[in-house]
């Protein structure tokens, strides 16, 4: 058999071509020109962007940009391999002591994506007599962890502390470590974790826990920690893990942790030893947008007022929504080729959203995954509820009746 030939290769070229089909490739978008965190050329037109997960809009921030092009400017373009092979550049040691004192923990870690991150270290830190417990709506990254690792992997219901628990005590009396891993935010539904009741169980059990605040960072908390820090539960994570591509807008990723042996991943995490290391311009502008997260908390309360207009907008207008306010607003579409249709007829209307489609989200939904950004203007966001929802009207997705209580 041919390469491509596999029943599962031909039913995901039949499945994309019927997509395509439609008009533009949802999975193929071509920004033509960014011109703002909000605003693109997208076909010629010019279009909100209601799908980028910069939820604090700092891609253009001046002091961002401004550390960048020095570092561009003063290191070259990249580091050319990594860490342990080529030396780390100061600008990497300071940001993870900046992210270190940002968390209040004693180390951090910086990878060069959230992927790799979450691939490094679950896989490592889980050996193969130990037991990863993983929340089944997991994100793919922590799949694949999984994969890389000889530990067993354990699946509990999604956000469901009563079936951790009970998974929990099945394994009482066995040797390995029990390591649980969560998300502060997850990111088709929006909706958060349990953490308060999952940290009391992960105590009841002697467990491990590992918090993704890969959508959480700089969302949630008073000073922009995360999921940990509302519930007040810091002291529990063993493992906070992050990325620098939502609210720090760049690429990146993060661990840290208060674990005094924690530095020798270093020299175990694979995903950290066989890649190379962040270039200097996105460790400095990663650096200033931490700093900007410190120093002005205004852009979160920004956000959150921005979350409250998409969310009761849409919710006003009859929408199906996700179950929890935040940054990511999913409306639920009645099957994939609606929310297809919804999604090509959004992006001729000048707006992008993501289109999430099963086998990628919770229970086989159909999405429209909306990101929040602090910089949405109220006028764009009016006009993303209005075009959603006329467009949900059209496709029949959404009743008159409904669409006119809005
Ligand atoms: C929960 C979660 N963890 C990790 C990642 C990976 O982050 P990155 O895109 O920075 O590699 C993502 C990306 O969307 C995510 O949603």
């Amino acid at each position: 058999m041919a390469l491509f030939d596999s029943h599962e290769f031909q039913e995901l070229i039949r499945a994309h071509a019927a997509v395509k089909a439609i008009g533009a490739d949802p999975f193929g978008v071509t920004m033509e020109r960014v011109v703002s965190p909000t605003e693109a050329i997208v076909e010629g037109r010019p279009t909100i962007l209601v799908g980028t997960n910069n939820y604090l809009g700092l891609t253009f921030e001046p002091s961002c940009v401004a550390a960048a092009a020095d570092a561009l400017e003063t290191q070259g373009t990249g580091t050319t391999g990594s860490r342990i092979a080529n030396g780390s550049y100061g600008g990497h040691a300071g940001l993870e002591e900046a992210l270190a004192r940002f968390y209040g923990r004693r180390s951090a870690m910086v990878f060069t994506t959230g992927y790799q991150a979450n691939l490094g270290i679950i896989s490592t830190i889980a050996g193969a007599k130990d037991y990863l417990i993983i929340d089944a709506d997991s994100h793919a990254s922590i799949y694949d962890a999984c994969k890389m690792t000889s530990a067993t992997v354990i699946r509990f219901k999604h956000n469901d502390p009563a079936d951790l628990d009970k998974r929990l005590q099945r394994l009482a009396g066995t040797a390995g470590n029990k390591i649980i891993v969560v998300e502060g935010i997850y990111s088709m539904l929006g909706d958060q974790a349990p953490l308060a009741e999952m940290a009391a169980i992960k105590r009841k059990h002697g467990a491990y826990l590992v918090v993704d605040e890969a959508h959480s960072m700089g969302v949630l908390g008073d000073n922009g920690r995360g999921l940990a820090e509302v519930a007040g539960v810091e002291a529990d994570v063993d493992f906070v893990v992050g990325t620098f591509s939502k609210s720090l807008g760049a690429i990146g990723g993060f661990c840290v942790s208060d674990h005094p042996d924690f530095d020798i991943l270093r020299i175990r995490c694979r995903p950290y030893m066989f890649t190379a290391s962040l270039p200097p311009s996105i460790v400095a502008s990663v650096t200033a947008a931490l700093a900007v997260i410190e120093r002005r908390p205004e852009l979160r309360t920004r956000l959150w007022a921005n979350i409250n207009t998409l969310y009761d907008g849409l919710k006003r207008h009859g929408l199906l929504l996700g179950p929890q306010k935040g940054p990511v607003v999913a409306v639920h579409l009645p099957s994939p080729e609606m929310a297809v249709a919804a999604w090509q007829a959004l992006l001729q209307s000048g707006v992008y959203v993501n289109l999430a489609l099963p086998p990628a989200t919770p229970n086989g939904a159909s999405l429209l995954r909306c990101s929040v950004c602090a910089a949405h203007s109220r006028h764009q966001l009016e006009r993303v509820i209005e075009t959603i929802t006329e467009v949900a009207y059209q496709i029949g997705a959404l009743s008159e009746p409904a669409r006119a209580a809005g």
